[in-house]
């Protein structure tokens, strides 16, 4: 029985925690043993006096062990994992599973429903009708033999240690620390059992890392722990100042991201799917530069191998395909409205966070883990930073099934919105990569 008195004393003094102290601090929180009051002593004196890369490690690996484990022996080759720390429009996953899977390399995903501005990649995946992301074992290794990838929904029996923690901090102001956001990311990426993983770390307005430099060390500590768990690990720090591509809610982002495994994608979006892609596929072992696995991704995209891809992924869970090729498969919102300029000129900035609350506004995201959410419900943005605008003129256009909702969506959406006479500087999408 360990002495959880002891151990956040031990913190609280900025003393580093042996493997015995929490190894038997995750077990009692899974167990239950440890009451909430320790628990939540220990993580708040965890923020203010941190944690060592080993102590991170020890963490991450006890939370990974707190339940159960994917095994893909059973799948052929490299398998590569994709992971987002989050933002507005979002919806790489969808784009770059199927290019690197186009390119040979195995995708079995673990994925999650999102809290906040849209649903998660599982919710967006629900827009299409009849689409499955519960999947028997069996079925799950079957889709990714046949179809070169799955994505299904994460389980509750995975790293539940994470779970109780998450819910704690979440509560008790005590979310923000590195090494408990990079443990309890790591952990339930690395029980997801593929040999690599390519994290696409955001930064700016509209990620929990406003600064590019936090966004660097978060990554570079993701990469220590992936690189001390024997796996190979990116991070790929990029660009959440403004929304990606141009679709925010849940069918929209798949309508995008169809639009963009046909060609017809937005150039922010596809430039960002291109290079994560083409890092999955040097990591699949598929190519032996990241150039090259680009080079590699540009070519299942021109040729429609990707899209094939994806009808395959779409069908084997259920899905109906028909919506590749028919966008009126999907649900329709009954009410549609635009947001205007407020100033002529150039756009100076959209901010991402606030694009974001308007489409919780509009129903396309959930406020609590309880609430339903509205898959047509969302925005299309119609002017990105950079582009010329004149006063009055509409810069997106929002969808939702209530008037209401729609009026509230419109405000929040206008004020994200920011002008200047002159043009501003392109922002950099792609900052910087961590090996
Ligand atoms: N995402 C997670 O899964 N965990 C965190 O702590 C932060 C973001």
């Amino acid at each position: 029985m360990i002495d959880m008195v002891n151990i956040i004393e031990k913190k609280k003094a900025g003393q580093a925690l042996s493997e015995e102290d929490i190894r038997g601090f995750v077990k009692g929180v899974t167990d239950g043993s440890i009451p909430d009051y320790q628990t939540s002593a220990l993580l708040m004196a965890i923020c203010f006096q941190g944690m060592d890369r080993a102590e991170t490690f020890c963490l991450t690996d006890a939370m990974l062990h707190s339940g159960q484990t994917m095994d893909l022996k059973e799948v052929k080759g490299v398998k590569v994992d994709k992971h987002s720390t989050g933002g507005v429009g979002d919806k790489t996953t969808l784009i770059v599973a199927p290019l690197a899977a186009a390119c040979g390399v195995s995708i079995a995903k673990m994925s999650g429903r999102g809290l906040g501005f849209t649903g998660g990649t599982i919710d967006k995946l629900e827009s299409i009708p009849g689409f499955r992301v519960q999947l028997s074992p069996e079925e799950f290794l079957q889709t990714v033999e046949t179809a070169g990838m799955s994505v299904v929904g994460q389980t509750q029996d995975v790293a539940p240690a994470d779970k109780k923690l998450y819910a704690l901090r979440d509560v008790t102001g005590t979310v923000n620390n590195i090494s408990l956001i990079a443990s309890s990311i790591m952990s339930k990426k690395l029980a997801s059992g593929s040999d690599a993983i390519v994290l696409d770390v955001k930064c700016g307005q509209g990620s929990f890392n406003k600064t590019q430099k936090a966004a660097e060390d978060l990554g570079r500590l993701m990469v220590d722990i992936g690189t001390d768990a024997g796996k190979k690990v990116v991070a790929v720090i990029t660009d959440m100042d403004q929304p990606l591509g141009n679709a925010v809610g849940n069918s929209l982002e798949v309508i995008e991201a169809i639009d963009t495994l046909k060609g017809k994608g937005p150039a922010d979006i596809t430039e960002l799917a291109l290079t994560l892609a083409g890092y999955m596929i040097y990591c699949g072992r598929k190519a032996a530069s990241p150039e090259e696995g680009r080079r590699m991704a540009e070519e299942a995209l021109t040729s429609g191998k990707a899209l094939d891809v994806f009808r395959k992924f779409v069908t084997m869970q259920g899905g109906d395909v028909s919506c590749v090729d028919d966008y009126s498969v999907f649900k329709q919102p009954l009410f549609k409205g635009e947001a205007k300029a407020g100033a002529g000129g150039h756009v100076a900035g959209i901010k991402a966070d606030s694009i974001g609350l308007a489409s919780q506004h509009l129903g396309a995201g959930r406020k609590t883990k309880e609430d339903a959410i509205d898959l047509s419900a969302g925005i299309l943005l119609l002017k990105k930073v950079g582009d010329t605008i004149e006063n009055g003129e509409p810069v997106a256009i929002l969808f939702s099934d209530s008037e209401e909702k729609l009026a509230a969506g419109i405000a929040e959406a206008e004020s994200a919105y920011t002008f200047s006479a002159e043009k501003p500087e392109t922002p950099i999408l792609i900052k910087e990569i961590i090996e």
